[in-house]
């Protein structure tokens, strides 16, 4: 399985803040000005084209799509995202450092769970991993508290479901670095400030 150099993954389960670190993440490289320090360009599936699009409707429960049609969706958006001009492959070859929130892991473990693992598993087979993932590792109770004060829920925002998705998350990750990835487990329930000191660390280390 192919690795792109330049390609940092944030994983976890929903309410462990990938999100925010992502952003915190893209501000202190932007505060840097520094030629050595390298471009980084914040992006996230669903991604924000046409089949991610209509991805989210489904999570907001506007549509229902087979869960099987979700797992399609979400290898049609992700081929899109790294093949496309301007898309994750060209930004990291050209020497961008791409930062994507949630990618290949997310529908092995979501998608796993709600259609079984086969189907995720021969659709994402084929695409390149990134160099480093960074797991953003929650209680589930800690990780519905927090998303307490969202206004809105997604279908897999349900404290059952999302105990099981940090169960396949665990189960998962050995397979990535067996794979040649970097996995780095962070403990998402300290405060936001230093979660970020630890992801820019393990980010410049890279
Ligand atoms: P999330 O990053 O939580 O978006 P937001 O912060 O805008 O709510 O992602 C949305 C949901 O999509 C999340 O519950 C996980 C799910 N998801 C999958 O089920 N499979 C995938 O392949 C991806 C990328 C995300």
């Amino acid at each position: 399985m192919d690795i792109i150099p330049n390609f940092v993954v944030f994983e976890g389960a929903d309410g462990s803040g990938t999100t925010t670190q992502l952003e915190l993440l893209e501000g202190f490289f932007h505060s840097r000005h520094d030629d050595k320090v390298p471009r980084l360009y914040r992006t996230a599936e669903p991604t924000s084209n046409p089949i991610g699009r209509l991805i989210r409707q489904s999570l907001r429960g506007e549509i229902q799509l087979d869960p099987k049609t979700l797992a399609y969706l979400f290898a049609a958006d992700r081929n899109e995202h790294l093949f496309t001009p301007n898309g994750i492959i060209e930004r990291c070859t050209r020497g961008e450092l791409v930062v994507c929130d949630r990618y290949v892991l997310s529908s092995l473990v979501y998608q796993g769970l709600t259609c079984g693992e086969e189907l995720p598993a021969t659709l994402n087979a084929a695409f390149p991993l990134p160099a480093l993932l960074l797991y953003f590792d929650i209680d589930s109770e800690l990780a519905a508290k927090r998303m307490e004060k969202r206004p809105f829920k997604d279908i897999y925002e349900v404290f059952e479901f999302q105990m099981k998705v940090r169960e396949r998350y665990q189960a998962l990750l050995p397979r990535f670095v067996s794979a040649g990835v970097r996995v780095e487990r962070i403990d998402a329930s300290a405060s936001a400030t230093e979660v970020a000191a630890m992801v820019i660390r393990l980010v410049r280390r890279r």
